[in-house]
C-alpha cells in the first residue's frame, strides 16, 4: 500500500485534503490524473447499467433533502457505530474492530471506556437560523432521492416492473475511524441502482445482480481470483435488508468490501408511504392489482473500486535490468490514453510533435512529454497507465509517420499520421 500511496501522490492521483494545513482526516483530494481517472469509471459505470439496458433510468438528486427522509429511512434511529475511546492515549476507535483488546494506536491492553453508539450522520443548518427546526443532513447515501422519486420517475417514464434508477453522487459519513487511505473516508461517491422489483421475484433479481456486479469488474480488467462475494450473516445485516451480499477485493491489507447488493424488501417505499401521505406503489394493469416492490440495491463507492483498479494494475517488472513500473489498467479507465513525445527537444521535431498532439486532443484525453530521455519518458507513461505512447521522430519529417508503443508488450508500429486518430480508435475501447 505504501507504493500505491507514494505514486498516487507522486503522480497527482490523489493528495491529501489540506495538506499544507496539516490535512483533514477522512478527506482526499483528486489530482489531475485522478479526476480523469475517477471520471472514467463513473462514465463506465453509467454506460453499463444506465446508457446499454432498457430497464434502467438516471437521476440527480439533491444532497440536502427534507430531514424527515432520514427520520423514514431509519438513519437518525440507527445509523450509528460502537465507540471506545482509549484511557491511555485518548485514541477513539470503531469498537467493532478492536482486536484482543489491544489498542490499534498505543498498544495498551484493557484500556478502553464502555461503548457508546455514535451516529454517523452529518448535521447543518438550513437557512441563518442554527435551531433544531433549521437541521438538515449531509446525506449518508444516495439511495434515499431515488425513493422520494419513485412516483416522479415511474410517471414521468411510464416504466413497468422491474425496472431501476441508478444515480451517482457524493455521501458523507462522520466515520468514527477513517482508514486505508481511501478506502473508508467521510466524504466519499457512491454508484448506485435501486431496482424495482415484484416480491416474489426478489430474490432471483437479487442474484443476477451479484453475478452481473462482479462481472462489471472483471470486464474492467480486474482478477477474478482477487474478487469475491461474501454474504451477511443474518445478524449483521442492516435494519432494512432481508439479505445481502459484499463484493470483495482482497487489498494488501485483506478482503475488503467493494460494495453491497442488498435485497431492501419493501421497507424504503413503505417507510417514506407512512412518513409522507403518499403512497409509493405500483399499479399492475396486468393483474389489476397495487404492489409495493421490493427493491435491489447494488451500491457501490467509486474511490474504493478506484483503489482497488489501481491495486490491481500495479505492476513491477524488470526491463534490460532496470526496473519498470506498470499500471496494467484497462484502457477505459486510464487516465491519459496517448502520450505524444518527440524522440528530442529538436527544434525540428517539436513543431511537428506539437501538430500531432493538437490533432489528437479533440479525440482523446492525452498528454505530452518532451522532458529526459525517451526511455524515462516511456517509464513515466507506464507508471501512470497511459495505454499508448506516439513518437515523433527524424523519419516522421520526411516520411509522415509516427511510432505507437503500446503499453504492456511495449510493442511498437509505424502509422501514417493521417491514420493516427483511426489507428488509436481501433486500439482503445469506447468509453
Ligand atoms: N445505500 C446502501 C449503502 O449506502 P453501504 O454498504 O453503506 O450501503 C455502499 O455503502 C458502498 O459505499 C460501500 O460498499 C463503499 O464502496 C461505499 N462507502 C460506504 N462508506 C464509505 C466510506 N466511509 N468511505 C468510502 N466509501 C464508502
Amino acid at each position: 500500500m505504501d507504493e500505491i500511496v507514494s505514486l498516487c501522490k507522486r503522480r497527482g492521483f490523489i493528495f491529501q485534503s489540506s495538506e499544507i494545513y496539516g490535512g483533514l482526516a477522512g478527506a482526499w483530494d483528486y489530482g489531475p490524473l485522478g479526476v480523469e481517472m475517477k471520471n472514467n469509471i463513473k462514465r463506465t459505470w453509467w454506460k453499463t447499467i444506465v446508457q446499454e439496458r432498457d430497464d434502467m433510468v438516471g437521476m440527480d438528486a439533491a444532497i440536502l433533502m427534507h430531514p424527515q427522509v432520514w427520520v423514514a429511512s431509519g438513519h437518525v434511529e440507527t445509523f450509528a457505530d460502537p465507540m471506545v475511546d482509549c484511557r491511555n492515549c485518548q485514541g477513539r476507535f470503531r469498537a467493532d474492530e478492536i482486536e484482543e483488546n489491544r489498542c490499534p494506536n498505543c498498544g495498551a491492553v484493557g484500556q478502553f471506556t464502555e461503548a457508546r453508539m455514535f451516529n454517523l450522520l452529518f448535521k447543518t443548518f438550513a437557512g441563518p437560523v442554527e435551531d433544531e427546526a433549521s437541521v438538515v443532513y449531509l446525506r449518508p447515501e444516495t439511495a434515499q432521492g431515488m425513493f422520494v422519486n419513485f412516483e416522479n420517475v415511474l410517471t414521468s417514464t411510464r416504466r413497468k416492473l422491474p425496472f431501476g434508477i441508478a444515480q451517482i453522487g457524493k455521501s458523507f459519513r462522520n466515520e468514527v475511524n477513517p482508514r486505508h487511505f481511501i478506502f473508508r473516508t467521510r466524504e466519499f461517491e457512491q454508484m448506485e441502482i435501486e431496482f424495482f422489483v415484484r416480491p416474489e421475484e426478489a430474490p432471483r433479481w437479487h442474484e443476477y445482480w451479484m453475478q452481473e456486479r462482479v462481472r462489471w469488474y472483471t470486464d474492467l480488467g480486474v482478477r477474478p481470483e482477487y474478487l469475491r462475494l461474501t454474504a451477511h450473516a443474518p445478524e449483521d445485516l442492516a435494519h432494512y435488508a432481508a439479505a445481502c451480499s459484499d463484493v470483495e477485493y482482497l487489498f494488501p491489507m485483506g478482503w475488503l468490501e467493494l460494495e453491497g447488493i442488498a435485497n431492501r424488501r419493501d421497507f424504503d417505499l413503505q417507510q417514506h408511504s407512512k412518513e409522507s401521505g403518499v403512497t409509493l406503489s405500483y399499479f399492475d394493469e396486468e393483474k389489476g392489482e397495487h404492489v409495493v416492490p421490493f427493491i435491489i440495491e447494488p451500491s457501490a463507492g467509486v474511490d474504493r473500486p478506484l483503489l482497488a483498479f489501481i491495486v490491481d494494475a500495479y505492476r513491477e517488472e524488470e526491463v534490460r535490468g532496470e526496473k519498470r513500473v506498470l499500471l496494467k489498467l484497462d484502457a477505459r479507465l486510464a487516465p491519459i490514453k496517448a502520450a505524444v513525445l518527440p524522440l528530442s527537444r529538436n527544434e525540428k521535431l517539436v513543431p511537428t510533435a506539437r501538430e500531432v498532439w493538437a490533432m489528437l486532443r479533440p479525440h482523446f484525453m492525452t498528454s505530452y512529454d518532451d522532458a529526459q530521455s525517451i526511455g524515462r519518458r516511456y517509464r513515466r507513461q507506464d507508471e501512470i497507465g497511459t495505454p499508448f505512447c506516439v513518437t515523433v521522430d527524424f523519419d516522421t519529417l520526411e516520411d509522415r509517420a509516427v511510432t505507437i508503443r503500446e503499453r504492456d508488450s511495449m510493442e511498437q508500429v509505424r502509422v501514417p499520421v493521417s491514420g493516427l486518430v483511426e489507428a488509436l480508435r481501433e486500439r482503445l475501447p469506447p468509453c
